[in-house]
């Protein structure tokens, strides 16, 4: 799909489509009430004829418009003119903007919500959330249906803005369609099956990446290369598999040769039976989602190349499968991690934090500025947060706060869980230094603490994003998070860099 800004929409003689905001009581906004007076009223007359008073969401969808070059209207309910309206509300309003707008034949369409005054946000804001909720809403995976044929005509999107409004709207398409192409990339990705999704396939992802943009490369590091690191722990959980494991290594230097990098660490299980701990085979197809943190780290890499931000990024993507085999990791197994700490795999479902450990040690090798790792690690982080927000823990109050911070501004919110050393005791092994698992009592807690024992030497957070990375039941598919917020994260941080 294609963005651009357009400051007349009224005058525009080429687009099917205008969207505009309504108040409660059939108050107009701005473009509204503008439009209404150029056709004569017949706004109004609509408006009340099918009683459309403008409540949040609410939608009406006028198909013809006599003499104007506009083919048709969809009007949306903003709720009450008295106060700006909330940044989850006036999302939702263009959710429900482009579900009418789909519904309708146009391919093309000027939006005008973003004069919708909300609570503490910028035109930049608010045009990136068009681009955002926009082009997400039309995302299908249709490649492995035979005869798919898409049900989205759109094909270019306007966004009115004031010339006063232009620099900040120029800001937020830009980084709207980096984050969109990102999110959509990784979309992709994660929906796309194990048996085509392997760590093969996710490593030939990264490497094409590093095609677009001089100053992002990629390496692939085998299994021969990891014995020879001592990566005991993650080469334990591929054993057990036919497919060799990889650890793909992004590096992007957009910043000063001297300046540290930030490092991003994602869980790239392409699948996750369980192992010998075998998963029961209810929902099993969901694990092909394990892979969702490594998935992320591609996206935000492409934001990247395509915002090119100012800064040095460090992507490590440990990806295997995790399968029953005669040579898969048993219960009871002690392996040595390439830090040197030996591990009994009490649970050999417990396989991220294994794959994790050793790739947060690598990571020490960039002397990072921080490390942030993404996973789809417990179920219990759904139990504990539902699937809201992802869970996040971390050694650093600043980096917390950070993070807490760019998840409120892009929509993409985090909550943190404490890592408090009393639940340390909980991975004690009668054999090994740490047990894998650290039993049923706060079990996102304790899988954090495990990897706490690889990240002593920086400033580390761990995202949970096992309740957020993907969506269940009859909407089953992949929602591109925490791309947004680690996009986010990192414009936050080159912003405050550059200060
Ligand atoms: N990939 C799973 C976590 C998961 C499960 C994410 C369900 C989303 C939905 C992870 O590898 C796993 O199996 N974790 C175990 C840990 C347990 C054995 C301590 C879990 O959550 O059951
Ligand atoms: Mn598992
Ligand atoms: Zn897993």
């Amino acid at each position: 799909m294609e963005f651009s800004l357009i400051t007349s929409p009224a005058e525009s003689t080429h687009i099917d489509c205008l969207i505009l905001g309504i108040f409660e009581n059939h108050r107009h906004s701005q473009e509204s009430s503008e439009f209404n007076t150029q056709t004569q009223g017949l706004i109004d007359n609509l408006i009340k004829r099918d009683s459309f008073d403008g409540t949040l969401g609410k939608t009406l969808t006028i198909n013809f418009i006599p003499n104007h070059t506009y083919q048709r209207c969809v009007l949306v309910g903003l709720g009450r003119q008295d106060q700006p309206i909330s940044s989850k509300n006036y999302r939702k309003v263009l959710t429900s903007a482009i579900k009418a707008l789909n519904n309708t034949p146009a391919t093309s369409a000027t939006c005008c919500l973003t004069e919708t005054p909300v609570e503490n946000q910028n035109y930049a804001w608010k045009t990136r959330q068009v681009v955002e909720i926009f082009q997400g809403s039309c995302y299908q995976f249709g490649d492995l249906k035979s005869n798919f044929e898409s049900t989205i005509k759109l094909t270019h999107i306007a966004i009115a803005t004031p010339k006063d409004n232009l620099l900040d709207g120029e800001i937020g398409l830009t980084q709207g369609i980096a984050l969109a192409n990102a999110v959509e990339f990784t979309k992709n990705l994660a929906d796309s099956p194990g048996n085509i999704c392997t760590p093969s396939h996710l490593a030939e992802k990264a490497l094409a990446l590093s095609e677009q943009n001089n100053h992002l490369s990629t390496d692939i590091l085998e299994e021969d290369e990891m014995a020879e690191l001592g990566m005991g722990a993650l080469l334990s959980v591929s054993r057990g598999s036919r497919q060799p494991a990889k650890l793909i290594i992004l590096n992007y230097q957009g910043g000063k040769p001297e300046s540290n990098p930030i490092v991003l660490v994602g869980k790239g299980l392409t699948f996750d039976a369980g192992g010998i701990s075998l998963k029961p085979s209810a929902g099993m197809d969901e694990m092909k989602y394990d892979m969702c943190g490594g998935a992320s780290v591609l996206g935000v890499f492409q934001a990247l190349s395509e915002l090119n931000l100012p800064l040095n990024v460090i992507g490590l993507v440990p990806t295997s499968e995790n399968m029953p085999d005669g040579d898969a990791n048993k219960p009871g197994d002690i392996v040595t991690s390439m830090s040197g700490q030996t591990i009994e795999i009490l649970n050999t479902d417990a396989e991220g934090r294994l794959i994790l450990c050793d790739t947060l040690t690598y990571a020490e090798r960039f002397n990072p500025e921080v490390v942030i790792d993404l996973a789809t690690l417990t179920g219990a982080c759904i139990t504990a947060l539902g699937r809201h927000p992802s869970g996040l823990l971390g050694n650093d109050d600043a980096l917390c706060a950070d993070l807490l911070s760019a998840g409120t501004t892009a929509c993409d919110p985090v909550w943190r869980l404490p890592l408090w050393e009393e639940y340390q005791d909980q991975l004690k092994s009668n054999f090994a230094d740490m047990a894998n698992i650290g039993g049923p009592a706060g079990g996102t807690i304790t899988a954090a603490c495990f990897l706490s024992r690889f990240s002593k030497n920086f400033r580390w957070a761990h995202l949970d994003i096992a309740g957020t990375a993907w969506k269940s039941g009859d909407q089953k598919g992949a929602t591109g998070r925490p791309v947004p917020l680690l996009t986010q994260f990192l414009i936050d941080f080159s912003n405050n860099a550059c200060n």
